[in-house]
């Protein structure tokens, strides 16, 4: 099975700072797809809408992942264009995606509502944004597994 990676940050994209988040992704994937044999390829762009589309398709139509997450890039800022990003590459939006993170996440982080998070379908491909930061990872990504497990069934069935 493959699941693409990709973390948005101008920041991390430059080396001003490590990226947390995206490891902290594999390794949560890694453990719950471990049955499937997960092969994680990962990218790390900067803030740039075309290019980030670019590489949803690529890792969705060429690199025939049937997961990709991706993280950073879904606030308000000028330069978060994630969920617009992915909106137009996706031909099914899942709606729920977002609206569990932020609503599981709010009364911890009252912030939470700041993310534009979507998820959607391309193909047989789920994409799923997460928040940029390191501890969203591990607050939002488990809640979702159960539904991303079932998706990505119903995905591959004829
Ligand atoms: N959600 C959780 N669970 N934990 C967080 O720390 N940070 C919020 C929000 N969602 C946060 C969160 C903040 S402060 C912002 S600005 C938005 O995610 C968008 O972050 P991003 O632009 O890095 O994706």
């Amino acid at each position: 099975m493959k699941i693409g990676r990709l973390t948005l940050s101008d920041r991390a994209a430059r080396g001003v700072y490590a990226d947390l988040s995206g490891p902290e992704i594999d390794s949560i994937l890694a453990n719950a797809f471990a049955d499937a044999s997960p092969e994680i390829t990962s990218r790390i762009l900067e803030d740039h809408q075309p290019d980030i589309s670019a590489a949803l398709i690529e890792m969705a139509d060429f690199e025939r992942c049937s997961l990709i997450v991706t993280t950073g890039g879904t606030g308000p800022g000028k330069r978060d264009v994630t969920p617009e990003a992915t909106c137009a590459v996706v031909e099914k939006e899942l709606p729920g995606f977002g609206e569990i993170m932020r609503m599981q996440s709010f009364s911890a982080v009252p912030t939470a509502i700041l993310s534009r998070s979507i998820a959607g379908i391309r193909g047989t491909t789920l994409i799923v944004n997460l928040p940029g930061n390191p501890q969203a990872i591990g607050e939002c990504l488990p809640l979702l597994l159960p539904a991303i497990q079932e998706c990505i069934k119903h995905l591959n069935q004829a």
